[in-house]
């Protein structure tokens, strides 16, 4: 049994730890993310990867990654290099945690900007700047944003400082009070947006939309975006649940509280994709307009619902804070290890990724404007980071996860640090981390290169 104990203290129960996690899955990822890449993928067909994906990879992996958490109780760099020692794995395991630092630091710097357009959004809709609007106000209104650096700049500061307030102030007091009333209000919330949907009169379009596949829009890029949105929106694959898992009490069970995670995750992405499409629809508005469609579609809810202006509000602001929680995850890990290897209080350690992470996300402002037109492999500059960190980094961490709590860790230990027995739930689990996930990212990444198909050729 490992009765380490973590230097930044423990959860005060499971439930802490379940609604932390939850705060780091739940944020821009359902809400922004998932509604726009299920449009640029064509509906039905990327939700059902999507949701293969979350089964067959996401969650045995999350178990696997709250468990090496809790087995090493530091942070994932130094968790990594413990682990392997123990399991006589080579030091270089470590880079999975290295790697996830690297991958926080880069999501966070565009995460801050878009959640800073959220601060701007709840502003206006407290303005009543959408009372009555039509789409092409709302459309115009988000492009003027996007051609504003400095507005952008401001919100982008604001966010990263409150980032940096919160996870200074230390894992009891800041992370576990924010999240415990937020996340079931904004649940609430995008509820009844989905009970408005339902007046629209396309509600029923919008589920086919949906949920209705067709095949022949899947590409490998599909299920590539696929498994990077699962990894993205459940936190995993860069140590956030890993750093979550090191202040995870003994007596917890591993598989309990992932599934709870995991299937609270999915139910408001696709909540978020049940209210949203039926007004993209009726609206007549293109769900393959990218990373402003949810900027461009509630509004025209919130614009006519009655109580729009109070509930537009309400809703934004949930958003602010279920981003909020996301952004703690993300640069937990990078500031336990300054805690912990360099001696840093958790307030100084805080304010100094702050930093990178605030200059680093000027290029995402200006990769909506005055560098636009820079344009790269993925496209912009921002959608180069978001692929490199959501489709490469945090798949790649979550298949080095999987070898290692699958092939590289004996047995014994990973019985003994779930604590679930040797029954039939613990062989799928082993099965799916040993077999299922490695190979299939695997497939998923070479297919995505066209490795595959050059493969096949050679051999045919
Ligand atoms: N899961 C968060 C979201 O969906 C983003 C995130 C990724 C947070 C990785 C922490 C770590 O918004």
């Amino acid at each position: 049994m490992s009765r380490r104990q973590s230097l930044h203290g423990q959860w005060s129960s499971r439930l802490a730890f379940v609604l932390a996690a939850t705060g780091a899955a739940v944020g821009l990822g359902n809400i922004w993310k998932f509604p726009y890449m299920t449009g640029a993928n064509g509906g039905g067909a990327f939700v059902l990867i999507y949701l293969a994906c979350v089964l067959a990879i996401g969650l045995p992996v999350f178990m696997a990654e709250a468990m090496l958490g809790r087995r090493g109780r530091r942070n994932p760099i130094n968790a990594m290099r413990l682990l392997s020692e123990e399991e006589s794995g080579g030091t270089w395991w470590q880079l999975v945690g290295w790697m996830g630092v690297l991958a926080g630091i880069l999501i966070l710097s565009y995460y801050s900007v878009i959640a800073g357009w959220t601060f701007s959004y709840t502003i206006d809709t407290v303005r009543g700047v959408f009372v009555g609007a039509d789409s092409a106000t709302v459309t115009d209104h988000f492009s003027a944003l996007m051609a504003s650096p400095g507005q952008l700049v401001l919100w982008h500061t604001i966010f990263i400082a409150l980032t940096v307030y919160v996870v200074g102030r230390g894992v009891e007091q800041g992370l576990e009070k924010a999240v415990k009333y937020l996340m079931p209000a904004l649940f609430v919330l995008l509820l009844a947006l989905v009970a408005y949907s339902m007046t629209t009169g396309y509600f029923m379009e919008g589920l086919r939309y949906m949920f209705k596949p067709d095949f022949s829009q899947v590409t490998g890029q599909t299920v590539l975006d696929a498994m990077g949105q699962a990894f993205f929106s459940l936190s995993l694959g860069m140590g956030a649940i890993m750093a979550y898992g090191a202040y995870l009490p003994d007596d917890a069970s591993i598989a309990e509280t992932s599934f709870t995670v995991v299937l609270a995750d999915t139910s408001v992405a696709l909540l978020a994709g049940v209210a949203i499409f039926p007004i993209v629809l009726l609206n007549g508005l293109n769900p393959g307009a990218g990373p402003g469609l949810v900027f461009q579609t509630l509004p025209l809810a919130f614009g006519h619902m009655p109580g729009g202006v109070v509930f537009g509000t309400l809703f934004f602001i949930l958003l602010i804070f279920a981003a909020w929680s996301s952004s703690i995850g993300l640069i937990e890990p990078a500031v336990a290890r300054l805690v912990e290897n360099h001696n840093l209080t958790r307030p100084r350690a805080a304010a100094l990724i702050g930093v990178v992470v605030w200059v680093l996300g000027l290029l995402t402002v200006l990769s909506f404007n005055e560098l636009s037109h820079v344009t790269f492999l993925a496209g912009s500059i921002f959608d180069n980071l978001d692929f490199l960190t959501s489709n490469i980094l945090l798949p790649l961490g979550g298949l080095l996860i999987a070898v290692f709590a699958g092939w590289v860790m004996c047995k014994s230990s990973t019985v003994d640090e779930l604590e679930m027995g040797i029954g039939f739930r613990y062989g799928i689990w082993r099965f799916l981390t040993r077999f299922v996930a490695p190979l299939a990212l695997v497939v998923i990444f070479l297919n995505a290169t066209g490795m595959l198909g050059l493969l096949r050729s050679t051999n045919a």
